[in-house]
């Protein structure tokens, strides 16, 4: 996308980044990301510059999030490491699990189809210990040049069609091939089947993660946020086990209610703007489809504090942590630099009931049975009182009196590794 002279000065006032992490984010991409009015009164809107911010703006350059999503999958070995699994076997790793993921997580919105060319491994022209695929060294320049290699050695033999994100998955022979970066450097198949994204896989998805880390990944292609810390501290730092942006382990792997909005699974009308002052509100788990999902107190351009209700239903069945669910969103914020920061502060959680599975904020759920009744966001004027539980549905009560914003205060301490 060409850029207008103001813009590009803008842009260069701005100093516009290159992100490179977990998701490689090309400059252009984030150049090009102009902001726009949200549709909806409690909406956040996406500041320019920051393609990849929890607000809401512009979505050309991710791939849809409704509807069909239309994915290619090829597998790869390397002069080192030939494969002596097969194609079929890595299919499965993945599928049916992680269309059927979405498709619960989005409420039946989103079909995810997968065009796998499972009749070989294409060779790569390098040894995979030349690519040296770990989190330490890894560049978007060496992550480029995996995909231009993988690209040239399908050729034209693969057709998929048209395709929104393409999946390379490598040989379990491939032990150099660690772990699993997507680039939304938009790319050129051979045959001109251009792809939004691309997700490089390693054997993370052996070794960590199982299946749903292609359900993370491909949450960036549609242009989701880490909630992790990009710089090494504990992984459950923001948001503990919630949302599978923060920790694909985590104990409540469901996208947080934001994250459906975001991504059109859950309606404006969905979700209920809490106003200066006090207002009522009753929410439905955010597992189960329909009724009001959220309750959002917008508190700056780019600050809102929500609630939403966690059971331990559909895609968090096992979690330990139900009942009220407070976070503070912040558009402002860069990928992997705390986007959405869980709140709790309740006593006795030093661990959390799920350590090994997000850390001290596992436990952040005001449980109403549990006399967990009142969450208090002082930085921004806001009280959150549950009143009643109404089957699975929460009846709370918002006070709102506006304060001088601040900075939400990050929580926990929790060791882990990156997701
Ligand atoms: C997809 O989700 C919808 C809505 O939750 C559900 O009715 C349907 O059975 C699901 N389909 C599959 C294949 O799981
Ligand atoms: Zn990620």
């Amino acid at each position: 996308m060409r850029l207008t002279p103001a813009l590009a000065a803008a842009a260069a006032l701005f100093h516009v980044p290159e992100v490179t992490a977990h998701v490689s984010i090309p400059q252009a991409l984030n150049e090009a990301f102009v902001a726009e009015k949200p549709d909806y009164e409690c909406k956040l809107a996406a500041p320019s510059f920051n393609s990849m911010s929890e607000g809401f703006g512009p979505r050309t350059a991710f791939a849809s999030s409704t509807g069909p999503l239309r994915a290619a999958m090829v597998f790869v070995d390397f002069p080192d490491a030939p494969a002596t699994d097969t194609p079929g076997s890595l299919l499965q790793a993945f599928m049916p699990a992680a269309a059927d993921w979405y498709n619960a997580s989005s409420y039946g919105r989103l079909h995810l189809t997968v065009a796998a060319d499972t009749r070989k491994f294409y060779r790569m022209p390098r040894p995979s210990a030349e690519y040296s695929w770990n989190r330490a060294g890894f560049t978007s320049q060496k992550q480029e040049r995996y995909i231009k290699d993988a690209i040239a050695a399908i050729g034209a033999e693969f057709k998929p069609g048209p395709t929104d994100v393409l999946y390379i998955v490598p040989t379990r022979q491939a032990a150099r091939i660690g772990f699993s970066p997507t680039s939304l450097t938009p790319m050129a198949l051979a045959d001109g089947t251009r792809v939004k994204g691309t997700v490089t896989f390693g054997q993370d998805l052996w070794t960590a993660w199982g299946f749903k880390v292609l359900n993370h990944e491909t949450g960036h292609v549609m242009g989701l946020p880490d909630l992790y810390p990009m710089d090494g501290r504990a992984t459950g730092l923001w948001v503990g086990g919630f949302d599978i942006m923060g920790l694909i382990s985590g104990s409540s792997p469901d996208y947080l209610g934001w994250h459906k909005w975001k991504l059109g699974w859950v309606d404006n009308a969905q979700v209920s703007c809490a106003k200066e002052g006090e207002s009522e509100h009753v929410l439905t788990p955010v597992e189960v489809a329909g009724g009001t999902k959220m309750a959002v107190v917008k508190v700056s351009d780019s600050v809102a504090v929500v609630a939403e209700v966690r059971t331990d239903a559909g895609l968090n069945h096992g979690s330990c942590s139900k009942g009220l669910l407070v976070y503070v969103v912040d558009a402002s914020k860069w990928t992997g630099n705390g986007p959405i920061v869980v709140q709790s502060g309740k006593a006795g959680t030093v661990r959390g009931c799920a350590p090994s599975k997000g850390g001290p904020l596992t436990s952040a759920a005001f449980d109403f049975a549990a006399k967990e009744a009142m969450v208090d966001v002082k930085k921004y004027g806001v009280t959150i009182t549950t009143t009643a539980v109404e089957g699975a549905n929460y009846r709370i009560k918002i006070k709102y009196a506006p304060v001088a914003g601040g900075r939400p205060k990050p929580a926990g301490g929790f060791l882990g590794f990156g997701g």
